[in-house]
């Protein structure tokens, strides 16, 4: 059953087949850069039929291209192709060139462009031209030397570089402007300028304007003074002079500034600033009045009341100064001194000293009272100190002595050279001799012989 089946499928396939091939000429063929003319498509083809191709836009030839069917297949009729559309080389022009704006050969619908050398430029309207089925389209553009025209010159401005009459300014030239009066008149612009590639200049032409400095906004405590006295601008050689509106404030900067012939000033404009007196070193005395009402910067009129720090002291110069106007005080700070008495000078067992002598309740300015240091201690400095204005001044130390014990030798393993065996006690400034004891060596590179150093003394060691 199945083998029957297979075989009668294969036989209606070939049967198919042939009647297809029959029936006439297959599909509609496909001819490059061509298009087929729809008029005499049909669904169905048989011999003598006939098809019509035009090239498409842009290829060559105009005419058409014909198929014939012969009841089996399409026969081309012509042996030649659509080809594109070719342009001739484009043509170079004097002082420029052109450049490819799309495609890579000069065919249909290519477009190129041309520029102009620097110092040159365009003088056509239409700087593209196409590939088209006729050539190339638009005029060959051309080229023209650049040039500059020069603005209207002012009679104060002198300028340099300006070409004889009819001459063109031409890419590159330049032209220097000065002004006719360099102290009056003053050059607004550019000293020099170019003509540029695109006929344009560097920068607008310059002109020259009188010399005028600007006027500054001052504050409220200053009086400004024109010399000469007049209105409108302020020109150059011109000053103002300036002052300040009240007592207590001081001029900060010049009196006059002068307007210079680059519209500048010769100085900035001064301030009017409020005086203040300077602050001066207290010696033995307290500010009574001031603290902590008046504090420092002082300004001008305001007054300072002054004490001695002890009651005991007299002052010399004035109580009460005053800050002048001129940023200066009327009389130099005061100053006290007297005999302000001390109390018991102070125990100095910190230090290892104690007083020579009884102490008394007070003493006088100048009496000085006599350390002694502790047994053993030794004075450093001078071992007084002083009474000064109800204070104890002076300085002094009681250096250490040291300590060696036997035992502290006995583990080194030393014992002194001299004086046999027991614990050392000795002031500072004293030198002492070690040696080993028996059937020991020295170790180690400590001297032997050593000095008492404020209680401190390096120890040698033998094993
Ligand atoms: C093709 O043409 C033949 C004869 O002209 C016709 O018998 C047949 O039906 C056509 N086939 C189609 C698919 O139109
Ligand atoms: C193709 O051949 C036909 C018939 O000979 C002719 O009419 C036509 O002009 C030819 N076309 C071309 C492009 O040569
Ligand atoms: C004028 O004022 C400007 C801006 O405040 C300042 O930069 C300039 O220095 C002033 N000129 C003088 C001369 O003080
Ligand atoms: C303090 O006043 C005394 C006495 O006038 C003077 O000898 C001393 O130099 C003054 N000290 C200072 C720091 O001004
Ligand atoms: C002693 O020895 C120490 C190290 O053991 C060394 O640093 C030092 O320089 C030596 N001193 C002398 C004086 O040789």
């Amino acid at each position: 059953m199945e083998l029957y089946a297979i075989i009668f499928s294969l036989l209606l396939c070939f049967m198919t087949y042939e009647s297809s091939n029959a029936a006439g000429c297959a599909e509609v063929p496909q001819l490059s850069n061509a298009d087929v003319s729809p008029g005499l498509l049909k669904s169905n083809y048989s011999s003598g039929d006939k098809l019509e191709y035009n090239c498409k836009h842009g290829y060559f030839p105009l005419r058409k291209f014909v198929y014939i069917c012969d009841g089996k297949k399409w026969i081309k009729l012509n042996k030649t192709e659509c080809t594109i559309k070719r342009c001739e080389l484009p043509t170079d022009i004097p002082n420029g060139q052109y450049s490819i704006v799309n495609g890579n050969s000069f065919v249909f619908g290519t477009t190129i462009k041309y520029t102009c050398n620097k110092g040159f430029q365009m003088q056509s309207r239409f700087v593209d031209r196409t590939c088209r089925l006729d050539g190339w389209d638009n005029r060959l553009p051309a080229c023209e030397e650049v040039t500059c025209v020069p603005d209207n010159i002012e009679n104060n401005i002198k300028v340099e570089g300006l070409p004889d009459y009819g001459d063109l300014i031409r890419f590159g030239h330049r032209l220097k402007f000065s002004c006719d009066d360099e102290k009056l008149l003053i050059l607004r612009g550019a000293k020099e300028i170019m003509c540029q590639s695109n006929g344009k200049w560097s920068s607008p032409f310059p002109n020259c304007e009188e010399v005028t400095c600007p006027k500054n906004a001052t504050e409220d405590n200053i009086i400004v003074q024109r010399i000469p006295d007049q209105e409108g601008s302020i020109k150059y050689g011109h000053m103002l002079k300036f002052s300040c509106l009240d007592e207590g404030l001081i001029l900060k900067g010049k009196r006059t500034i002068t307007c210079q012939a680059n519209g500048e000033w010769s100085d900035p404009y001064p301030k009017c600033e409020e005086v203040t007196c300077q602050e001066e070193e207290l010696n033995n005395t307290q500010i009574l009045v001031g603290h902590p009402g008046i504090t420092p910067p002082y300004k001008s009129g305001q007054i300072l009341v002054f004490r001695c720090t002890d009651v005991n002291m007299k002052m010399s110069g004035q109580r009460l100064i005053e800050c002048q106007s001129n940023g200066k005080w009327d009389n130099p700070y005061p100053q006290c001194e007297g005999n302000v008495q001390c109390r018991r000078p102070p125990s100095m067992s910190h230090e290892n000293a104690d007083t020579k002598e009884m102490t008394r309740n007070k003493y006088n300015s100048g009496e000085k009272v006599e350390y002694v240091c502790f047994n053993k201690y030794v004075m450093e400095g001078d071992s007084f100190l002083t009474c000064v204005q109800g204070k104890w001044r002076g300085h002094f130390t009681c250096l250490k002595p040291c300590t060696v014990t036997v035992d502290e030798m006995d583990k080194r393993n030393i014992q002194l050279k001299r004086g046999g065996r027991g614990n050392l006690f000795a002031p500072h400034g004293d030198y002492f001799t070690f040696v080993c004891q028996w059937f020991h060596y020295q170790k180690g590179n400590i001297s032997f012989r050593q000095m008492c150093r404020n209680g401190e003394m390096p120890l040698p060691e033998c094993e």
